[in-house]
C-alpha cells in the first residue's frame, strides 16, 4: 500500500499538511498542488523537517491553481497517480455570502477541472473534503450520513453540489471509487507545535479566535449566543483533532485501494461528542493557564443549536475512530499557539 502515489490538492493548508505528514509516515509518495492562496510554503518545509530527509524525498510540492487546467495536466503527464485527496478550496462562510462568484469559480471550476484530468489519465480514486455544513441545521442529532442534505450559504452549496457531482461521475463509470469525508469542526495541531492552523486576517472559527486572544493578538472572545436550549446556553459542536482527521484520510485511502464497487459513499469524521462554546473556553484556559476574556453577544445568523456526528459508519466501514478529546485538542492548540503566536511567517509589523 505504501508504494502508492497520491496527489494532494490544497496540501499546504491546515488539514492538508497534517494529512501529508501522516501519508509520508505511512510510506506513501505524495505530490502537493497548492496555489498558496490561504497557506505558505513554510508549512510544507516543516512537514519535510518532521518526516526527515529520507521520507521527504517522497514529497513533491508544486505551486499551481486548479482553475488552470494546464497546471493539473502538467502534473498528471509527469506522474502516475493512484489516487487523489482533494482539499483545495475556499472555506470562509461569511466571505462566500458576500462574494459567491469567488466560491463558485474556485471550488466548482477547480474541482471539475481536476476530475476531468483525473478521468483523462485514468486515475479514478478520489477522497473529497466535504463538511458537516451539508447537514444544515439538522432536525435530529447525531447527524447520520443518510440524512437529507441542505445548504445554508454559497460555501455550503459548493460542498453539496460537489458531493452530487461526485455521485454522478461514479454512477456514470463504475471504475470510479469516491469517498466523501464530512468533517465536523477540525481543531488543534500536530503535537510537535511545528504545524497548525494559520488563518489570514481575523479568524472566523472559534478555536483560532480563542488562540489569538490567548497570545494577545485579539482583546476578547465574542460568544455568539448564550440563550440556546443547551446545558449552559451556548451552542454545541463536534470538535475533532486534526491528527484524527489525518488518520481518517489514511483509512479512507486504504478503503479505496482494497474495496471494489464502492461507487461514491460518504463518511462523517467527528468524535460523536458535542462540546459547548463555554466548555471549549474552559478547556483552553486549563490547557494554557491563560484567562480568556469573553463578551456575551447575540447569536450569529445561520448558526445551529447543536451539531455532532454519528460515527458508526466510519467505525464499521473504515475501521477509524477519533482518539483525542477536547483536553488534548486544547493542549495541542496551545502548544502550536505559544510556539508560533504569529503563525508561520512570524510577526510582520
Ligand atoms: P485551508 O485553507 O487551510 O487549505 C486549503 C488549501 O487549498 C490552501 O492551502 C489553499 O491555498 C489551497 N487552494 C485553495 N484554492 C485553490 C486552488 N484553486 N488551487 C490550488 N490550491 C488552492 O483549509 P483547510 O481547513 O485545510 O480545509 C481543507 C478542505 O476541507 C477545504 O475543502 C474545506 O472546505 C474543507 N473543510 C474544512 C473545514 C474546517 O473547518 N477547516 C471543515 C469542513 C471541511
Ligand atoms: C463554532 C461555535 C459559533 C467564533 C464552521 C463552518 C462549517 C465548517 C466548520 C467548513 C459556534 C461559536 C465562533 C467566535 C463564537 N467549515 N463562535 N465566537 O460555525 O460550527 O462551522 O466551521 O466546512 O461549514 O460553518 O464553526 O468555529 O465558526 O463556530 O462564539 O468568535 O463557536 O457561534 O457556535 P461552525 P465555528
Amino acid at each position: 500500500m505504501g508504494d502508492k502515489n497520491i496527489l494532494v490538492t490544497g496540501g499546504a493548508g491546515f488539514i492538508g499538511t497534517h494529512t501529508v505528514l501522516q501519508l509520508l509516515n505511512e510510506g506513501f509518495r505524495v505530490s502537493i498542488i497548492d496555489n498558496l492562496d490561504n497557506s505558505s510554503e513554510e508549512a510544507v518545509k516543516r512537514v519535510r523537517e518532521l518526516v526527515g530527509v529520507e521520507l521527504s524525498k517522497k514529497l513533491e510540492f508544486i505551486q499551481g491553481d486548479l482553475r488552470n487546467k494546464d497546471d493539473i495536466a502538467n502534473l498528471f503527464s509527469r506522474n502516475k497517480f493512484d489516487a487523489v485527496i482533494h482539499f483545495a478550496g475556499l472555506k470562509a462562510v461569511g466571505e462566500s455570502v458576500a462574494y459567491p462568484f469567488r466560491y463558485f469559480d474556485n471550488n466548482m471550476i477547480g474541482s471539475i477541472n481536476l476530475y476531468q484530468i483525473m478521468a483523462k489519465y485514468d486515475c479514478k480514486k478520489l477522497v473529497f473534503s466535504s463538511s458537516a455544513t451539508v447537514y444544515g441545521q439538522p432536525d435530529k442529532i447525531p447527524c447520520v450520513e443518510d440524512f437529507e442534505l441542505k445548504a445554508m450559504n454559497p460555501y455550503g452549496r459548493t460542498k453539496l453540489f460537489l458531493e452530487e457531482i461526485a455521485r454522478d461521475i461514479a454512477n456514470a463509470d463504475a471504475e470510479w471509487r469516491v469517498i466523501l469525508l464530512r468533517y465536523f469542526n477540525p481543531v488543534a495541531a500536530h503535537e510537535s507545535g511545528r504545524l497548525g492552523e494559520d488563518p489570514k486576517g481575523i479568524p472566523n472559527n472559534l478555536m483560532p479566535y480563542i488562540q489569538q486572544v490567548a497570545v494577545g493578538r485579539l482583546p476578547e472572545l465574542n460568544i455568539y449566543g448564550h440563550d440556546y436550549p443547551t446545558k449552559d446556553g451556548t451552542a454545541i459542536r463536534d470538535y475533532i483533532h486534526v491528527m484524527d482527521l489525518a488518520d481518517g484520510h489514511v483509512a479512507a485511502l486504504r478503503k479505496l485501494f482494497t474495496t471494489k464497487n464502492i461507487g461514491c459513499t460518504a463518511y462523517n469524521l467527528g468524535t460523536g461528542r458535542g462540546a459547548s462554546v463555554l466548555e471549549m473556553v474552559a478547556a483552553f484556559e486549563k490547557a494554557s493557564g491563560k484567562k480568556i476574556p469573553t463578551k456575551l453577544c447575540p447569536r450569529r445568523p445561520g448558526d445551529a443549536t447543536a451539531v455532532y456526528a454519528s460515527t458508526e459508519k466510519a467505525e464499521k466501514e473504515l475501521g477509524w475512530k477519533a482518539k483525542y478529546g477536547i483536553d488534548e485538542m486544547c493542549r495541542d492548540q496551545w502548544n502550536w499557539a505559544s510556539e508560533n503566536p504569529w503563525g508561520y511567517q512570524g510577526k510582520s509589523n
